[in-house]
């Protein structure tokens, strides 16, 4: 596996490996690899002949200065987990390379999809995501990319992305992975004490329950008694729970046959942000 640090060595690179007529993968993560993300370069591979893994902690995305100065910075081990999942290439460009100057992001409105939920309380975050990972798809011109589930809202962000300016695009959407415990694997799950783990359970165990009510016909009640139980928790702080329409981001009541129903929930434990989702199976 090589690891690629600017866009002259990856076109090089691509050149060498007839990366144009090839069937190829692309992952783009921000490091901190975990076997989420493993997971995401191991189905890449089942479906490519050769697969890039992009490492960038995009700064356009995070609306917390902190928080972008404390993600995880950890390359050497990211390129090991990289490697060890089936990926051929690292590429690692500086932000300032990728973005051609100093990064900015234009602002996206795709109604509810970018300004509902994490767009409400991320603001600007998906204009982040979505300037980064046009840059990369123009980069790296993959014929797939690989995105977990686990960013559900990204997911459908992406999606439109690539219709409106990628058509030739496949995006592959892999399952979210899970802890032994239950817990949404997340490079943030690291900040969590041990104790810390076993409070955010009550989140899976919180979607569980409104999946069960979704199943027994009262989707509704079990939202409202599931919230209630999670706001008189102490050890989480809730920002919501609520069952949309992932097409959409749209609150999901029932009906609509192409609607595609999800749980979906964020929470502070520890002082640590954390989202989770379930599809409905109705
Ligand atoms: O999901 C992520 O890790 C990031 O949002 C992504 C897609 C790599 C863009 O920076």
């Amino acid at each position: 596996m090589v690891l690629l640090q600017s866009l002259d060595a990856l076109t090089q690179w691509q050149a060498s490996m007839g990366w144009h007529e090839k069937v190829t993968g692309f992952v783009p993560t921000m490091g901190a690899l975990h076997e989420g993300h493993a997971s995401l370069i191991r189905l890449a591979k089942s479906q490519s002949e050769l697969v890039v893994v992009s490492i960038l902690v995009n700064p356009t995305q995070f609306n917390d200065a902190q928080d972008f100065e404390t993600y995880p910075r950890t390359l050497e081990g990211d390129m090991d987990k990289a490697q060890a999942a089936g990926a051929d290439a690292v590429f690692a460009p500086s932000a300032e390379a990728l973005y051609g100057g100093k990064p900015q992001a234009t602002a996206v409105h795709w109604g509810p999809l970018t300004h509902a939920y994490e767009g409400a309380r991320r603001p600007g975050h998906f204009d982040g995501v979505v300037a980064v990972v046009d840059l990369l798809f123009q980069a790296v011109h993959p014929t797939l990319a690989v995105f977990g589930e686990k960013d559900l809202q990204q997911v459908g962000v992406i999606e439109k992305l690539a219709k409106d300016r990628h058509p030739g695009l496949k995006v592959v959407v892999a399952p979210l992975v899970r802890e032994p415990s239950g817990l949404a694997m997340s490079s943030r799950n690291a900040r969590l004490s041990t104790q810390g783990g076993s409070s955010a359970l009550a989140l899976h165990q919180a979607l569980l329950a409104v999946q069960r009510g979704a199943m027994d016909g009262d989707v509704d009640r079990a939202v409202r008694a599931q919230r209630e139980a999670l706001r008189a928790n102490p050890a989480v702080t809730l920002e919501y729970l609520d069952v949309l329409d992932a097409l959409t981001f749209v609150p999901w009541s029932g009906g609509g046959q192409e609607a595609r129903p999800y749980v979906v929930v964020a929470a502070e434990v520890e002082g640590v942000r954390l989202i989770d989702n379930m599809p409905l199976k109705a």
